[in-house]
């Protein structure tokens, strides 16, 4: 495993993380969640990342008891939380000061931690002014209670205006960004953020296998036992059957084919492939078994087989190179 500088920051974070959307207190408890975790650390993953909205906080929930119950020292891993989805009330969603502190102390007492390393606005919330997003994550950095705050899936010129906001106000600035990347999903960290990465920017991506489309698995239908099948994710199933899906799913076709040749199966293509990207700070793993995380973490052993002949025969198989940044 090797570590890579989140954005400016002096962190240094595992290239391969571990998160826990859709699979923690969803498809795994706490003894299986334990065993992926304890496999992901032993392997060198530093990492763990979680939002308020991961299954109503009950994500988070396993998440500390089982770290707490694995015994790890403090300082030895990094846990995020988000900040957007906590609940139906007006006063429990969003990015205002009120539900940015209180999701913030509700995630600390889950995740049985006193700070959050890394704390992310999971979207932009265009009913609060930016600046008093800021002012709220600032003052959780002075408290000690997060050590650094970024955003999640908001545009290039959102996060430049947070860091006008910081630098006009000496407030803290947002480090990091959560965007989905993957060979299907390109635009914002090829494309939009090539802007704001000067300013010291790092990226903790998600999805790097397109919630699993990249292994291979849906090509022929969709397996019982995966997160298509679950209720409430009934859109990935739509999305698979969708003509964007199809196409897609040839694509995928087509660079089974490639990584056969090459050597490797398609999914450690995919997640070497998001490694390639030097913007890209730590590539988030989704796993809701031990021995999918296992195989996923091999991966790593195969780093030297992306030649540059390699990127460019993927390039011609996806063909979906972002045109240039969003406009403002
Ligand atoms: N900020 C955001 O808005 C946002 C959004 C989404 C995710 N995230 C973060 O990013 C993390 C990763 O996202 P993701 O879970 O969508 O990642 P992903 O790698 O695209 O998909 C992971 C899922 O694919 C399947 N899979 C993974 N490896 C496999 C293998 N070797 N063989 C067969 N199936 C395999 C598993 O699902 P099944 O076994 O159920 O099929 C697994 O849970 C999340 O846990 C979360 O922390 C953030």
């Amino acid at each position: 495993m090797e570590y890579r500088r989140l954005g400016k920051s002096g962190l240094k974070v595992s290239e391969f993380s571990y998160g826990s959307w859709v699979t923690f207190a969803k498809q795994v408890d706490v003894e299986p969640a334990k065993e992926m975790l304890s496999a992901a650390y032993e392997a060198g993953i530093n990492f763990f990342d979680n939002a308020e909205g991961y299954e109503q906080g009950r994500s988070e929930l396993v998440m500390g008891q089982a770290i707490e119950e694995l015994g790890w020292s403090r300082d030895s891993y990094i846990v995020s939380s988000k900040v957007f989805w906590g609940g139906p009330k007006p006063t429990q969603r969003g990015l205002s000061a009120k539900h940015v502190t209180d999701a913030c102390h509700a995630a600390l007492r889950r995740l049985r931690v006193d700070y959050l390393d890394l704390y992310f606005c999971h979207r932009p919330d265009l009913d609060t002014p930016i600046e008093e997003t800021v002012r709220a994550m600032h003052n959780l950095v002075l408290q000690g209670k997060v050590l650094y705050w970024g955003t999640s899936e908001w545009s290039g010129q959102q996060i430049t205006e947070a860091h006008l906001v910081a630098r006009s106000c000496g407030l803290t600035p947002p480090t990091m960004e959560q965007p989905q990347y993957n060979l299907f999903e390109r635009q914002k960290v090829e494309a939009d953020y090539l802007p704001v990465y000067p300013m010291g920017l790092g990226t903790t991506i998600w999805s790097p296998l397109a919630s699993g489309m990249l292994t291979g698995k849906y090509s022929e239908g969709i397996p019982q036992d995966s997160r298509a099948n679950l209720p409430g994710y009934e859109w990935i199933r739509d999305r698979l059957a969708s003509a964007d899906g199809r196409a897609k799913l040839d694509k995928v076709r087509a660079l089974s084919q490639l990584a056969g040749q090459v050597g490797m199966p398609v999914h450690h293509l995919a997640l070497l492939w998001c490694l390639q990207n030097p913007n890209v700070s730590t590539v988030i793993l989704g796993a809701s078994r031990l021995a999918q995380l296992t195989d996923n973490l091999a991966a790593l052993e195969a780093k030297a087989l992306m030649t540059p002949e390699v990127m460019a025969a993927i390039e011609a198989i996806v063909d979906n190179r972002p045109k240039g940044p969003e406009r403002f």
